[in-house]
């Protein structure tokens, strides 16, 4: 929005009206509501919304990930900074060319990061929420990625079975039973199926892993973002499926990430 005099006042009135609301980043909100607002009414507007409840990343329509720009609907699921940590172990795996899979991709965030650090990368992206694939195609566009809609692996194109070198999956992994201690930013704001993993969290998961070692080409890496709590579980599904698992953790991000190897001889 244009500068005016009246700017520093603004401000100010935002930053309290956000506080008032529960906004802990107060200041960084309303600095950023004032620069992505084109007009006192737009302004308004998503003020309105925010303090409301609605996520902010919602409310300008984009979020931070990876260094990238990415675009956000309403409803889709917000990419978190913990998952950056699963992009920097795909991209450690990744060599030139290689066949990545973004399995439950949401906005595509995990994708267009590989994208953009991988060399040539030969991308491919699913969701089931056509609401997250419209965004993920937007992510993806520019990229080279091609996003598919359905259940899992089933709108995937036959011809890439037995191929993928890196298949990623920030899968739901929420037990349905703490679905309601979630913050309401995600209970009421994200897609249930973006969070719901099912009685233990790891309904999703395990179908992911069950199927991956037909995907995957030999010496293949599935990665799964999951909770420190989880991991135990995630890595007996991965060896249940003949993946070769192992469990990685970032502290700083509070992230926990199985990787699971396909014998290259399987
Ligand atoms: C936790 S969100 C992660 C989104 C994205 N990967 C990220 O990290 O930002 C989980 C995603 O899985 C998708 N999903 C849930 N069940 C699915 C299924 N059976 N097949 C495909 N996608 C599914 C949801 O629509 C949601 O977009």
């Amino acid at each position: 929005m244009s500068a005016s005099p009246s700017l520093a006042s603004s401000l100010s009135t935002l930053v309290a009206r956000l506080r008032a609301a529960g906004c802990v980043f107060a200041e960084d909100e309303a600095e950023l509501l004032l620069t992505t607002a084109r007009t006192p009414d737009e302004l308004d507007a998503m003020v309105g919304r925010r303090v409301a409840g609605l996520p902010l990343e919602h409310v300008v329509g984009w979020a931070a990930f990876c260094g990238l720009r990415i675009a956000v609907d309403p409803g889709v699921f917000v990419p978190r900074p913990r998952t950056e940590f699963l992009v920097r172990q795909a991209t450690a795996l990744a060599g030139p060319r290689t066949v990545v899979l973004d399995l439950c991709c949401g906005s595509g965030a995990v994708g267009a990061a590989l994208a953009a650090s991988l060399d040539r990368p030969e991308l491919y992206a699913a969701d089931i929420d056509p609401a997250a694939v419209r965004c993920a195609r937007r992510n993806l566009a520019g990229t080279g990625g091609l996003v598919f809609e359905g259940d899992l692996y089933d709108p995937l194109p036959a011809a890439l079975r037995g191929r993928v070198g890196v298949l990623v999956a920030n899968a739901p992994y929420v037990p349905t039973e703490a679905i309601g201690l979630l913050p309401p930013e995600a209970r009421v704001h994200e897609a249930r199926v973006a969070l719901d993993g099912g009685a233990d969290g790891l309904d999703v998961q395990r179908r992911v892993t069950a199927e991956a070692p037909r995907w995957l080409a030999p010496g293949g890496h599935l990665l799964v973002e999951t909770s420190e709590r989880q991991a135990p579980l995630t890595a007996a599904a991965f060896a249940r499926g003949g993946l070769v698992p192992r469990v990685i953790a970032c502290e700083d991000l509070d992230a926990t990430v199985v990787v699971g190897t396909l014998p290259a001889h399987a």
